[in-house]
């Protein structure tokens, strides 16, 4: 049986379009299923729609529909805009679905009878037209921080889960499980600001609106939006329904992303919600940090947003998934400015890696007639450190691949990328031809070939489109685009260059792709 990977996104909150952070997770999440996928695992990807709650039901009210009109466009929107990034994701799935509502439904029955959640009472601090709740700390000038207006001390009955029961065991967890959360430095910020000055119970119905799921035994309670939301998780894989085939064969999950927002969510109420129910956590929760703007965050009425649309329509979708995943360091925020995005597309993609492959496949045109030579397998000095040290950099590469670090994997690739454009300087193929020097030449022509067909498997997750069109131009056939040729020399044999090489990325002005790229 082949090991299987399952993969989650964070289920999106459809309350607009999507702009690059939503995005990037997606992205991350797509890259490694794909990465798991060549590496022969049978993966399961889940993405989708947290479709209940005031909030929807207030943006909905706004835009003159029905909390359920709103989610099904919203929803349809969201699937055009993955089909459009090629997201590759096995099962898009909307809390307004039956199957989803009905589990959660039991689970929370499920909780009561265990005596995890019991009957309170709910005090805090109330805004009546706003209908929302607030802790003393959220008020701006002891006024509600959304319209300005007196707030009041309100108390009413309402469902709490008992998470203290669960506190010391989930600290347990942690400390027996040091790869459950990634960065670690996140499960310090959990330890330090949540749990060690004691947990608090958590409220888990409302009563104030109406758009959610109800309490199956007491039909005036909405249960709270992330109990319903996280168990998407779950429920996706057929949790609690006639048909739990998906749930045996890939829970737990292998890696679930999200961003540093909701991080307290994930990490320990999920993880609480888990063991209340018996089922194994997930292997591992990758926290990632957001992309921000020069001037903060992205936000609508501060008119900073970009979409990915904006992105992909001028540049490609594998520059944008490049630029997204490279920006995003693992130990602080990316940032995203016109500036940067033009330099590495002009650089990164185009020179580096573009004209490698250009010059090459125009070389052997050149020298061989587009056949690549074959290797004597005896590497001279040039060339046994140029292996060595592309060995190394692809161990590295599959390493954070493995760990999810898409940035440093990015990183690590263009070193393999600049040390082959470094080689053509240094075996300086057009003297060796001048001089007659055969086997030299063949020797760096087959190298150079060789280097760029690893740097085109390499990159297959994460830029597909830029991957085949390279690996078509220097001639590799399908059959030999795996992952497991990357450890091989000696294996090109009756390799055919393409006559002449196209442009992967074609060089841009920068003046004007920045007026592009400011313009609202
Ligand atoms: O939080 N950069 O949904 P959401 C990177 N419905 N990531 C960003 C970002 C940015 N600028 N802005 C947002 C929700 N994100 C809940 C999830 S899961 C059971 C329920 C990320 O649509 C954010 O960190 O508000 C989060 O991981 C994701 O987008 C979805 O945010």
């Amino acid at each position: 049986m082949k090991n299987t990977f399952y993969v989650t996104t964070p289920i999106y909150y459809p309350s607009g379009k999507f702009h690059i952070g939503t995005a990037y997770t997606t992205v991350l999440a797509d890259t490694m299923k794909r990465y798991k996928k060549l590496r022969g695992y049978d993966t399961f990807m889940l993405t989708g729609t947290d479709e209940h709650g005031q909030k929807i039901e207030t943006v909905a009210e706004k835009n003159g529909k029905t909390p359920q009109k709103y989610v099904d466009e919203m929803a349809q929107m969201a699937k055009e805009l993955w089909t459009k990034m090629d997201i590759q994701y096995d099962y898009f799935i909307r809390t307004t679905e039956k199957r989803h509502e009905d589990a959660v439904q039991k689970i929370f029955e499920y909780f009561l009878e265990k005596g995890d959640i019991y009957k309170g009472t709910y005090e805090g601090l109330y805004c009546m037209p706003c209908e929302t709740y607030f802790t003393e700390t959220q008020l701006v000038d002891g006024k509600c921080p959304d319209c300005g207006r007196e707030v009041k001390l309100m108390k009413e009955e309402a469902y709490f889960f008992n998470m203290k029961k669960y506190a010391d065991k989930l600290l347990k967890y942690y400390e027996d499980h040091p790869d459950f959360i990634q960065p670690e430095y996140r499960k310090t910020e959990m330890i330090n600001n949540f749990i060690k000055p004691g947990l608090e119970d958590l409220c888990v119905t409302r009563t104030s609106f109406d758009w959610g799921i109800k309490v199956k035994s007491n039909p005036k309670h909405v249960i709270y939006v992330w109990l319903d939301a996280l168990t998407n998780y779950l429920t996706a894989l057929g949790y609690m329904s006639e048909d739990d085939t998906l749930l045996k064969k890939y829970w737990p999950a292998d890696l679930q992303i999200i961003g540093k927002d909701i991080a307290r969510f994930h990490l320990i109420y999920w993880p609480i919600f888990l063991m209340a129910l018996d089922l194994p956590l997930p292997k591992k929760i990758l926290v990632h940090n957001w992309i921000m703007m020069k001037d903060g965050k992205m936000s609508k009425s501060k008119g900073n947003v970009v979409y990915p649309e904006k992105l992909i329509d001028r540049y490609g979708l594998d520059a944008t998934k490049y630029f997204l995943l490279r920006e995003m360091p693992e130990s602080q925020d990316g940032l995203y400015t016109p500036e940067s995005f033009i330099e590495r597309y002009n650089y990164d993609l185009c020179n580096d890696l573009g004209n490698l492959v250009n010059r090459t496949v125009s070389m052997v045109n050149k020298y061989f007639n587009g056949q690549v030579p074959e290797y004597n397998g005896t590497p001279n000095d040039v060339d046994k450190e140029f292996e060595e040290f592309t060995n190394n950099k692809i161990e590295n590469v599959e390493k954070l691949l493995e760990n999810a670090e898409l940035s440093n994997a990015l990183q690590e690739i263009w070193s393999i990328i600049s040390r082959t454009n470094k080689y053509i300087d240094e075996t300086r193929p057009w003297e060796l031809e001048k001089n007659d020097e055969q086997e030299k030449l063949k020797s760096s022509m087959y190298h150079l070939i060789e280097n760029i067909r690893k740097i085109g498997i390499i990159l297959l997750p994460i830029m597909e489109q830029t991957s085949k069109n390279l690996l078509g131009q220097i001639g590799i056939p399908e059959e030999l685009q795996i992952w497991d040729s990357l450890k091989i020399y000696n294996n090109l044999k009756d390799i055919k260059v393409i006559e002449k090489g196209e442009p992967l990325f074609m060089r841009k002005k920068v003046e004007e792709e920045l007026e592009y790229l400011r313009k609202k």
